[in-house]
């Protein structure tokens, strides 16, 4: 089944009367439990991308459908709800609440998400991070803190995870860890999983690989098979 479905997809901005194209006929679709890459140049559209096809950012153009429903047909609380419960975020500089634990942080997106059930000690044991649950984010490493905001990403039980260029930022052995976790989200806790990266050493992590160039896809193909 597609759990996401971009069909001739296109953004646009429009700052001081100039318009910028960033999408244009995008035409992807996602199933459940494929590990898709994206990649590009800087500034050939990745990022816009995942925020349209998760629903942070409306498309111009075309329609995206998430979980088999048109992004369009949401409510803005609608919206929301799927943000917080279905879809999870990875950001390349992890953006966890410099003034609150490691815990808190992973609370906070619970509470936002108003989730009774996560398991706050099984997602930071899932990231071996169990230890350092009162410690902030300044006391971390760039690869710990990129562990924990993927334990944050995963607490409310996403069907979706996002990254985007979730090892951009870490050392080779940092960056490793973060994708085998990643590959662990994949295919033991069958997490679809659309990540961006700049680097082909993550591209044997992932099932598919779709490349973009001035906001088109110029490839789309399966890895490894
Ligand atoms: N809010 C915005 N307003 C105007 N232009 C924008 C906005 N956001 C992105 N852009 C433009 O859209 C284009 C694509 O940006 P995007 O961030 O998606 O690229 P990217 O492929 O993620 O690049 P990078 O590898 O550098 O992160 C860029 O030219 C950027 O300047
Ligand atoms: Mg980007």
């Amino acid at each position: 089944m597609e759990i996401i479905k971009c069909q001739n997809v296109a953004k646009d901005y429009y700052h001081n009367k100039l318009t910028t194209t960033v999408l244009r006929d995008i035409n992807i679709d996602v199933r459940r439990g494929e590990f898709v890459a994206v990649t590009g140049p800087s500034g050939s559209g990745k990022t816009t991308l995942l925020y349209v096809m998760s629903g942070l950012e409306s498309c111009t153009a075309g329609s995206v459908q998430l979980f088999g429903r048109d992004l369009a047909g949401f409510g803005a609380r609608e919206l929301a709800d799927i943000r917080k419960r279905r879809i999870g975020f990875v950001f390349q500089f992890y953006n966890l609440m410099p003034n609150l634990t490691v815990y808190e942080n992973i609370m906070l997106a619970k509470v936002i998400a108003g989730n009774q059930e996560g398991d706050i000690d099984a997602a930071l044991a899932l990231v071996g991070m169990e230890k350092r649950k009162r410690h902030f984010p300044t006391q971390l490493s760039g690869g710990e803190q990129q562990r924990v905001a993927v334990a944050r990403a995963i607490i409310n039980n996403p069907d979706i995870v996002f990254a985007d260029e979730p090892t951009g930022n870490l050392d080779h052995a940092s960056g490793v860890a973060v994708m085998e976790l990643f590959k662990r989200l994949n295919t033991e806790y069958r997490k679809t999983i659309v990540l961006v990266t700049h680097s082909e050493e993550v591209l044997r992590y992932c099932d598919r690989h779709v490349r973009l160039l001035d906001g088109r896809i110029i490839g789309d193909e399966k890895l490894g098979i």
